[in-house]
């Protein structure tokens, strides 16, 4: 039977992710349109948000953090771009933006000594074969797969390569020991709820020392260039950013960080994001039809949620007759208003993919078990 309630945010995208409780385009009204962001007042507003950021996430003071173009993808590009050729590099890849930093190292770089750690969705590569000596670079949460890594054990203090994470889908709703590594980067779109095209990238000292004695063979775009006459051009991670950002997106995301801490800082949203987690497992526990893409519950990720149909009928379908019948639940779903953007992703195994993050309010998931259920039988019904 069609459930009564819907939820009252249908949003469980991952990314752009659903904005915070409560939010109304109202929010921007402030916004500092059409002045430039390298006024003193615009400089101020890009500055409160590392400021901000800094102090939601634990950033140690010795790091810089700043506002890069092109949002997360930018931010570890001119990371890689920038950083990457004096050592061999480990890159770890479980899903497909991992595969994607694969692809960039390996056939873009095309750099000579790569060893690529892989396992399949689902699973994570064997962290203890990691080589520290050498460059590593990781997703701290494959959004795809919804598997992340256990923590930052498997990460040595003392290590002479550079651990570089994309932790977009991680920071703000997971513990992520920032300290523990020399780049991390996100973007605005996730698990505050901001908008998309802004990337933030911090770098240990470490890094920074690697970009002012290493200058790469290959051309740099001006996007990616973090140096000048081998020096860092520390500006960058002092409100003078690489090219213009927009304001209204910079007061979007002031809008969630001044949410984030007036709910309780890193720990609430991490609480949040967790009995997120519980609550779906809790659905899955008693229904028969679903399972977690992530068997391991160390592994598994509170924000991502990523679900497969394991009912006899589903899986004795043959491939191309089973990869359909997730985007009809979620086309169901969204005529129905009950729930927006729930299958899994398109390089993904086919299933659904739910989005956990802070934003995400865990009565608006309860009431989606219903419809899941619901969009499930529909289908199955034919
Ligand atoms: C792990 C990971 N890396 C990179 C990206 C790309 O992020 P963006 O679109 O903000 O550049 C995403 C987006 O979902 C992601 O989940």
């Amino acid at each position: 039977m069609k459930p009564a309630a819907r939820p009252r945010n249908p949003c469980f995208s991952s990314g752009p992710c659903a904005k915070r409780p409560g939010w109304a385009v109202s929010a921007l009204e402030g916004a500092l349109v059409g002045r430039s962001h390298r006024s003193k007042e615009g400089r101020a507003r890009i500055k409160e948000v590392s400021d901000r950021s800094r102090k939601l996430l634990g950033v140690p003071d010795e790091y810089r953090i700043g506002l890069v173009p092109a949002s997360d993808t930018g931010a570890v590009e001119m990371s890689l771009w920038s950083l990457l050729g004096p050592r061999g590099v480990d890159v770890l890849a479980w899903e497909s933006f991992g595969q994607g930093w694969v692809t960039d190292i390996s056939k873009q770089l095309k750099l000579p000594d790569v060893r690529v750690l892989a396992a399949d969705y689902g699973q994570i590569p064997d962290l203890a074969q990691v080589d520290f000596s050498r460059d590593v670079v990781f997703t701290w949460n494959g959004t795809t797969s919804g598997v992340r890594v256990p923590d930052a054990a498997w990460i040595p203090e003392t290590r002479e390569g550079l651990a570089i994470c994309d932790a977009t889908s991680a920071v703000f709703a997971m513990d992520v020991p920032i300290g523990a590594m020399d780049v991390v980067t996100y973007s605005w779109q996730k698990v505050l709820g901001g908008e998309g095209q802004h990337g933030m990238l911090i770098l240990s000292p470490r890094a920074v020392e690697r970009l002012e004695s290493y200058a790469p063979p290959w051309p740099l775009p001006k996007i990616f260039r973090m140096t000048k006459g081998g020096k860092l051009s520390d500006g960058i991670f002092q409100a003078d950013t690489i090219n213009t950002p927009s304001m209204l997106c910079v007061e979007d995301a002031l809008d969630g960080l001044r949410w984030a801490e007036e709910i309780g800082g890193l720990p609430e949203l991490v609480l949040r994001s967790k009995a997120n987690l519980a609550a779906v497992a809790d659905w899955v526990a008693r229904t028969l039809w679903v399972e977690f893409l992530a068997e391991d519950p160390a592994i598994r990720s509170s924000t991502s949620i990523c679900l497969k149909i394991v009912d006899p009928w589903f899986t004795e379908l043959p491939a191309e007759e089973q990869a359909p019948i997730p985007k009809k639940m979620a086309s169901l779903l969204e005529k129905e208003g009950a729930a927006y953007d729930v299958a899994s992703y398109r390089d993904a195994p086919p299933g659904l993919r739910l989005w956990g993050g802070a934003t995400v309010l865990k009565a608006d998931l309860e009431a989606l078990f219903p419809w899941l259920d619901w969009a499930y039988e529909e289908v199955k019904k034919g």
